[in-house]
């Protein structure tokens, strides 16, 4: 599909009110890309306390667009003021697309989907953002799950200029085609997948981070040494390791378990190295410890 540059703002009235299911740390980075393309946002968790945590994630991340030149202070400030605040499903009636960053769990999101198909108006667009999990799985029980599309986000959205657009066997492919317009009007690269376990980008991470961890673990080299050889060797812009920190140690073992049991071959299967360090709650930079330290981060904080 073609890529289109970061528009401006589409005319206040035109643009379609989005609503974003779950504040974390992909639910705040699509509501602040969302925000900055121009449409009016709402950004949805649980709780109050994850709400504001997701929102001032979202103002940190236009916060360093600005620090890195991308935009001004108005047009920050102007994303800030489009996003809205809701603490559970009610009264999202208005959205006309929805997209769930909720996390990757299949009973999840399955759950969320068949309510928000009950709560929202019968045109609106039903996005997944999953980074595995097979879309005809999460609408199986929809009443339309011709309604259901993914658009897969990457970490940190706004720099990340990728979204990958899966169509379902039973997604309509008039609303694919209207995600994926949706998505370029977010100044994305729209790339189209198959509905295949880990579609093209999470099949191709999980591996390669997988293979990491197992090197590490049996003593090939240290942590330091394999993202060196990642980053220098390959040009990578971050090693294995601090990519996983970034993605979530939790999410990646979630994302290699939809693989495994998807495709059933043993590069799926997570080091076990990975598994103990979720059980441990080193998940990354969002627990404050993943595989590096994270001081300024974790439980409790912003
Ligand atoms: N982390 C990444 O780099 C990345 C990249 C692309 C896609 N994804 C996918 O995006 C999704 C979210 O991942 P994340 O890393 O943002 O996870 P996260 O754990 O940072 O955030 C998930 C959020 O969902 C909220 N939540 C839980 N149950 C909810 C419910 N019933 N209703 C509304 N909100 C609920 C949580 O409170 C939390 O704030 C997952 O499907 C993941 O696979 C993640």
């Amino acid at each position: 599909m073609k890529a289109v540059p970061r528009g401006e703002a589409p005319p206040e009235g035109l643009a379609p009110r989005v609503l974003v299911v779950g504040a974390g740390l992909m639910g705040s980075g699509i509501a602040a890309q969302c925000a900055l393309a121009g449409f009016p946002v709402t950004l949805e968790d649980i709780s109050d306390a994850f709400v504001d945590r997701g929102l001032g994630r979202a103002r940190r991340a236009l916060e360093h667009a600005v620090d890195r030149g991308e935009i001004d202070g108005s047009r920050r400030d102007a994303a800030i003021a489009r996003i809205a605040r809701q603490v559970g499903l009610e009264g999202t009636g208005e959205a006309e697309v929805v997209i769930e960053a909720a996390p990757e769990d299949l009973t999840l999101k399955r759950t969320l989907f068949a309510q928000l198909e009950r709560l929202v108006r019968p045109e609106a667009i039903l996005a997944s953002n999953t980074s595995s999990l097979p879309i005809g799985s999460i609408g199986s029980d929809l009443r339309a799950p011709g309604r259901l599309v993914g658009l897969h986000f990457f970490n940190p959205v706004l720099q990340m200029p990728l979204v990958e657009l899966i169509a379902g066997a039973r997604t309509d492919p008039a609303v694919a085609a209207r995600a994926g317009d949706f998505a370029a009007r977010l100044g994305k690269t729209v790339v189209r997948s198959a509905d295949s376990p880990g579609f093209v980008t999470s099949r191709a991470l999980a591996v390669l981070v997988n293979e990491a961890a197992r090197m590490l673990q049996d003593g090939v080299a240290d942590r330091d040494d394999i993202d060196a050889a990642y980053r220098l060797g390959f040009h990578h812009p971050m090693g294995p390791f601090e990519l996983v920190d970034l993605v979530g140690i939790d999410t990646t073992v979630a994302i290699l378990d939809v693989l495994y049991e998807g495709l059933r071959e043993e590069r799926y299967r997570a080091c076990p190295l990975l598994r103990t360090m979720v059980a441990d709650g080193k998940l990354g930079r969002k627990s404050g410890q993943g595989f590096y330290p994270y001081p300024s981060r974790g439980p409790g904080r912003p």
